[in-house]
């Protein structure tokens, strides 16, 4: 039995790189409690076991909850639906159905794991209904929630089909975190319109409790990067990488993603490629590496991204490229954060664009990395990220005229001027990190 869980879809153990077990396995492995989440292969069943201090509790999936729970409800329906409608929500009854099945399933594991009065920690889409049925099972304890990705506006969220019955599981929580205070303020608006409750500044009540709905914007772990970004064979990894690239007549342009369609990565090439055709750069001048990483590829919009990139990559090397030498390098891969922290020492210009993300760590991580003050950021003013990166050379990805705006303001930009955003936004990640994100949640939630 623990007095601290955490319960999220994934484990910190697969190799499934992405925002939310970046940001909490450093929580996790200080606080030394409990994780229940899925090991990310179907029909695996695991025992559970202890990793880095964490106590493991694996909760098993089936092929058809991977298909059903996993890639329907949760990353066909929830995750666009939140995301601004980016691409169409998909809606099925057999994936409502198996999400609150396996939320269940989550809710028991965690009230198997939990001691009496402990506190137990809930994060993200994949499991909205926990809070509520953790609290049916439990109410001795503590519960906290935390949305990592956005919330929709309010008009967005009443299209989900049993809407009021997500909205009635967050309520489960004690607190209910957000990036933003803009979500914080949907979500309390929707229990007075769906449930009739009158929320007052922050806090609601429901069923005779209190519960608070306030944005705590998400961190990195920026020591861990700032000393990557200090380790030698990092930095002899940057200098080599400059050097296979052009050198210093070259400029480096990168971009980092999981491959998602809410990254504005087919927006960002379409900037670029229009930058080489209208002579702006050339081929000599500039390259850009696209590092994408595989994700949730059984799902139909993810391959079809996957087919636009690569023909959009295709086509701009074919007519720009030469031989030994070519405009844009994708890599349809995962690297180790080593690797990473040496990619964002090396560029000179990082492409963060997406069409609406939580917060984006990407962002966050580069800065922390840049000790030189050296580099530039081209942000998405709709990401989380932007709020607080406000030194970046911020724009409307939907808008291309805009990206190349930005991405030519900060290629011409004084190398003074450069410094000084970069020094700013390094001071604000240094100090607001993931530590301080998670005392800050946790002191509020007990
Ligand atoms: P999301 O959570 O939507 O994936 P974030 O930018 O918030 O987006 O977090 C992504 C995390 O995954 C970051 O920590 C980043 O370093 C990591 N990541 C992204 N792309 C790759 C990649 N190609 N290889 C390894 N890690 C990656
Ligand atoms: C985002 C979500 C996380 C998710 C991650 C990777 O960060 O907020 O909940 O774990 O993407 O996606 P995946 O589907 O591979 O878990």
């Amino acid at each position: 039995m623990k007095s601290f869980v955490v319960v999220a879809n994934r484990l910190p153990v697969d190799a499934s790189p992405g925002g939310l077990v970046t940001a909490l396995e450093p929580v996790a492995r200080n606080a030394g409690g409990a994780w229940v989440g899925w090991g990310g292969t179907p029909d695996e069943a695991a025992e559970p076991f202890d990793h880095d201090g964490v106590h493991i509790r694996p909760v098993e999936l089936s092929a058809q909850d991977v298909d059903r729970y996993y890639e329907g409800q949760s990353n066909s329906t929830i995750w666009p639906l939140f995301h601004d409608g980016v691409e169409p929500a998909v809606h099925h009854r057999e994936w409502r159905v198996a999400y609150e099945a396996v939320n269940r399933r989550f809710a028991e594991a965690a009230a198997d794991v939990a001691a009496e009065g402990a506190t137990v920690w809930v994060h993200d889409y994949q499991l909205l209904l926990v809070p509520g049925l953790l609290r049916a099972a439990r109410p001795d304890l503590r519960i906290g929630f935390f949305l990592h990705i956005p919330f929709p506006p309010v008009e967005l969220f009443m299209q989900l089909p049993r809407r009021t019955e997500f909205v009635r599981g967050l309520l489960g929580a004690d607190l209910v975190g957000f990036q933003q205070p803009l979500a914080a303020q949907n979500f309390l608006r929707l229990t007075a319109q769906l449930l009739g409750l009158h929320p007052d500044g922050e806090h609601v009540e429901y069923e005779g409790r209190t519960v608070t709905a306030r944005a705590f914007p998400i961190s990195i772990d920026a020591a861990e990067i700032d000393a990557l970004a200090a380790d030698p064979e990092v930095l002899a990894e940057a200098e080599r990488l400059r050097k296979d690239l052009g050198g210093d007549r070259r400029l480096l342009l990168l971009g980092v993603d999981r491959l998602d369609y809410t990254k504005g990565i087919d927006q960002r090439i379409e900037a670029y490629g229009e930058l080489l055709a209208d002579g702006t750069i050339s081929n000599d001048e500039a390259v850009l590496v696209q590092v994408a990483t595989p994700s949730r590829m059984r799902v139909a919009q993810y391959q079809q991204l996957r087919e636009r990139v690569e023909r959009e990559v295709g086509r701009i090397n074919g007519e720009y490229g030469d031989v030994g030498r070519v405009p844009l390098h994708y890599l349809f891969q995962s690297r180790t954060r080593a690797e990473l922290v040496a990619l964002y020492l090396a560029a000179d210009i990082m492409l963060v664009t997406p069409l609406r993300d939580g917060m984006n760590l990407v962002a966050k991580e580069y800065v922390a990395a840049r000790r030189d003050h050296g580099g530039a950021l081209v942000l998405s003013e709709f990401t989380g990220a932007a709020a607080e990166l406000t030194d970046a050379f911020l724009v409307n990805p939907y808008d291309v005229d805009d990206v190349k705006r930005g991405i030519t303001a900060a290629i011409a930009a004084a190398p003074d001027d450069l410094t000084a955003r970069m020094r700013r936004m390094r001071e604000r990640v240094l100090e607001h990190d993931v530590a301080r994100w998670a005392r800050e949640f946790l002191d509020a939630l007990t």
